[in-house]
């Protein structure tokens, strides 16, 4: 649920950066793939609204492909996107890390709380945003949403040459497995920190600040918080987004 907080009864603020850098190379040749259109709108701006539809969230920095942001900037005002959030955006760099960190750079004052919400999950539900929110509010430097695995997963030893077979190592029990979504949410100055400490290359945002040590939490994710990665997902993508608007009346 959206409560009508800005700033929250605690005081805090919350903003949301989204990195937009990347090229989408698993989803083909084509477009810089958050520039890529669902039903006709480019996948950033329904991420984008994704985020501005939490009244918690007061401003949205995207981080656009590095040499992109004078588009995104032009996609950004011709699009309707709510009068109460301010947006800006910052060109991204080499890795998603990279553009995270250069998104959090951008962050004013006076923000307490950041989500960190990938471009690629254009439709994830105001729901999701808000009970991420809230867990960080209650307290959790760092939260994620996060599904049970519909798959058994294999460790395997991975080979060398694509294709060839690959030798089981374990087989974790699937029940204490989770899938991470975004958006994850930190507490500002925890996230701040762990990308100034952690140099691994990593995949998601709250295993850094595991590396710091500290406590992450996960929160119930949602099915459609699904990240658009292969051509398979641009079809679900738009079946989701058309059973919306049957829904919706609209
Ligand atoms: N991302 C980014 N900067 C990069 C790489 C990725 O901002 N240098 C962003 C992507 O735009 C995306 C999110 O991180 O919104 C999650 O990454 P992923 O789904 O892997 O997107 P891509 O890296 O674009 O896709 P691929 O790995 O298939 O090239
Ligand atoms: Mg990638």
């Amino acid at each position: 649920m959206s409560d009508d907080s800005r700033p929250s009864p605690s005081g805090a603020r919350t903003a949301a950066v989204i990195p937009a850098a990347g090229r989408g190379v698993r989803l083909g040749p084509g477009a810089p793939k958050a520039l890529r259109a669902l039903n006709g709108t480019p996948m950033l701006i329904h991420a984008v609204r994704a985020m501005a539809a939490s009244r918690a969230v007061s401003l949205v920095v995207v981080v656009a492909p590095p040499d992109g942001a004078a588009e995104v900037k032009v996609l950004l005002d011709s699009h309707a996107l709510p009068e109460r959030t301010d947006f800006l955006v910052v060109p991204g760099g080499d890795s998603r890390q990279e553009s995270v960190r250069l998104g959090l750079d951008a962050l004013p004052p006076g923000i307490d709380i950041v989500l960190v919400h990938d471009a690629a999950r254009p439709l994830v539900p105001v729901d999701t945003v808000d009970a991420v929110i809230e867990a960080v509010r209650d307290g959790a430097p760092a939260v994620v949403p996060a599904l049970p695995l519909a798959d058994t997963v294999k460790q395997v030893e991975p080979a060398g040459v694509p294709g060839e077979p690959e030798p089981v190592v374990a087989t974790p029990e699937r029940a204490l497995l989770r899938a991470v979504q975004t958006p994850q949410g930190f507490d500002r100055e925890t996230l701040v920190r762990a990308h100034e400490t952690v140099t691994d290359n990593v995949t998601d945002d709250a295993s850094m600040v595991e590396q710091l040590g500290l406590r992450v939490v996960v929160v119930p994710g949602h099915e459609e918080a699904f990240k658009v990665t292969r051509p398979l997902d641009l079809v679900l993508a738009e079946a989701v987004l058309a059973r919306r608007r049957l829904n919706d009346g609209f």
